[in-house]
């Protein structure tokens, strides 16, 4: 294994409405979620963010326990409705003045900020004027990144504009698991378009507000997809499909200008042309803008069977094979690699940052004094090795963030899913490291300590 490139760090991410709580704070408005927390059924166990891991007040402890990880890099989102409580116009000094005190905390501690500007908290008052179906959402958003980018610039230099477009756009408009709740799919397609606009326009914003040395990208979902039967036909022509909603239908805009045609063709065929008619002539060149990094969300490859009955994509998902985690979801640390391989094949060689990769699984709720989770270390050594392996055919991966720092709120889920690396007690906010924030905290030592070798003996000699 050859040697860590110069400035890869290692970090991990959290995103706001899933940590910081603080609901009515220092003038915060209401999101989407907010409100969607209290659709009857919508979130288990009627959970809300109101007050989360509390991480609004607890930042500065926070940041201490990642200083005691070494961990190197935090990846953080920044609350549109803490900084613009109507989602336009009037700016709330006071919720700027929280992300200044997290970045320069950061900084301090010599860890790197790196802000993602749209991790699904649309303030409300904009989902009343249609949310991300509006086409003034994405100049809206562009604002927002100004705003914040012309005040932060002096501490942030990274940049993510929009987090997984896939699961705000399709999840929240057409499937209705996430918010804004609604199962329409013209609206997600126009939803789509609209987040991948916007994040073209906050592109050139932040650019336009923090200068050259500004670093801008966008985090996508990616995943490999698998025809469950590799021998079907139907079964092919379905992974196909499934690949182009969730991974072309991003990735081409961005990186080629374009929308893959099977997919234009799906949509018009089933909803007539109209569903189109959001792409406005030059839309494209504003989303291909050039992007410094890709942010590569990944979890897991997934396995597609062919139902011609269940339009518009005619599929279904198939088993998982095992292991799986918590949520389900099949554990595939080579598909990481995968993924990777083709953005540098297909689209192109870029700087790449993990911004999200991590794993749920069923640790205790409540107080606990340790949390032996070996499934999750297993989960992320397994990943680290394939991210490596990658790196050596050729990837230029320069960040890995672990989803998540904390345990939090997991949207639809709830609190029932646990990702953090570090436990959180939600009746007494105490947070308690699991094994594997330790293991993550041995690994990045070792990885400084010049070695790569050393770091693979070690995890072989811990024995648990
Ligand atoms: C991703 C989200 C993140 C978290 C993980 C588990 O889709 O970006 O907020 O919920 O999944």
């Amino acid at each position: 294994m050859s040697a860590l490139p110069a400035g890869f760090k290692f970090g991990v991410a959290t995103a706001a409405f899933q940590i910081e709580g603080g609901a009515h704070a220092d003038g915060r408005g209401e999101s989407i979620w907010d409100v969607f927390c209290r659709v009857p059924g919508a979130v288990l166990n009627g959970d809300n963010g109101d007050v989360a891991c509390d991480h609004f007040h607890r930042w500065e402890e926070d940041l201490d326990l990642m200083v005691e990880l070494g961990v190197e890099s935090y990846r953080f989102s920044i609350a549109w409705p803490r900084i613009l409580p109507t989602g336009a116009v009037a700016v709330n000094e006071r919720g700027l003045a929280f992300y200044r005190r997290l970045a320069e905390g950061l900084l301090e501690r010599g860890i790197e900020p790196i802000a993602t500007l749209y991790h699904w908290d649309l303030p409300q008052p904009l989902q009343e004027r249609g949310g991300w179906v509006a086409r003034g959402t994405a100049e809206r958003f562009a604002e927002f990144a100004s705003v914040v980018a012309t005040d932060l610039r002096d501490v942030v230099t990274r940049w993510i504009t929009q987090n997984e477009p896939w699961c705000s756009g399709f999840l929240g408009y057409a499937e209705g698991r996430k918010a804004p709740g609604i199962r329409h799919w013209p609206s997600a397609v126009a939803a789509t378009h609209h987040l991948l606009l916007s994040h073209g326009l906050a592109t050139d914003a932040i650019r336009a507000a923090v200068g050259s040395k500004a670093e801008v990208g966008i985090a996508l979902n990616l995943s490999p997809v698998h025809p469950a039967d590799p021998s079907s036909e139907a079964d092919i022509a379905a992974a196909h499909r499934q690949d182009g909603y969730l991974n072309r239908w991003f990735l081409d805009p961005v990186f080629r200008g374009t929308y893959p045609q099977d997919m234009l063709d799906l949509f018009t065929d089933e909803y007539g042309p109209e569903v189109l008619a959001p792409i406005r002539d030059g839309d494209l060149d504003v989303i291909s803008t050039r992007i410094d990094f890709l942010g590569v969300n990944y979890y897991n490859p997934m396995r597609i069977a062919a139902e011609p009955d269940l339009a518009p994509l005619r599929l279904r998902f198939a088993e998982p094979r095992e292991p799986t985690t918590a949520m389900g979801w099949e554990v595939d640390p080579e598909g990481l690699r995968t993924v990777l391989k083709r953005i540098v094949t297909a689209y192109r060689n870029l700087p790449i940052y993990i911004t999200e990769n991590g794993a749920a699984y069923n640790d205790p709720d409540g107080a606990v004094e340790a949390v032996a989770d070996p499934e999750r270390t297993a989960y992320l050594e397994g990943h680290l090795a394939a991210l490596r392996r990658a790196m050596d055919d050729g990837v230029d991966v320069q960040r890995y963030y672990v989803w998540s720092f904390l345990d939090n709120f997991e949207w639809e889920e709830g609190y029932a899913k646990r990702f953090g690396i570090v436990h959180v007690d939600y009746a007494t906010q105490r947070r308690v490291p699991k094994e594997s924030a330790l293991w993550y905290r041995d690994h990045i030592a070792a990885a400084r300590a010049g070695d790569g070798s050393t770091v693979v003996a070690m995890n072989a000699n811990r024995g648990d």
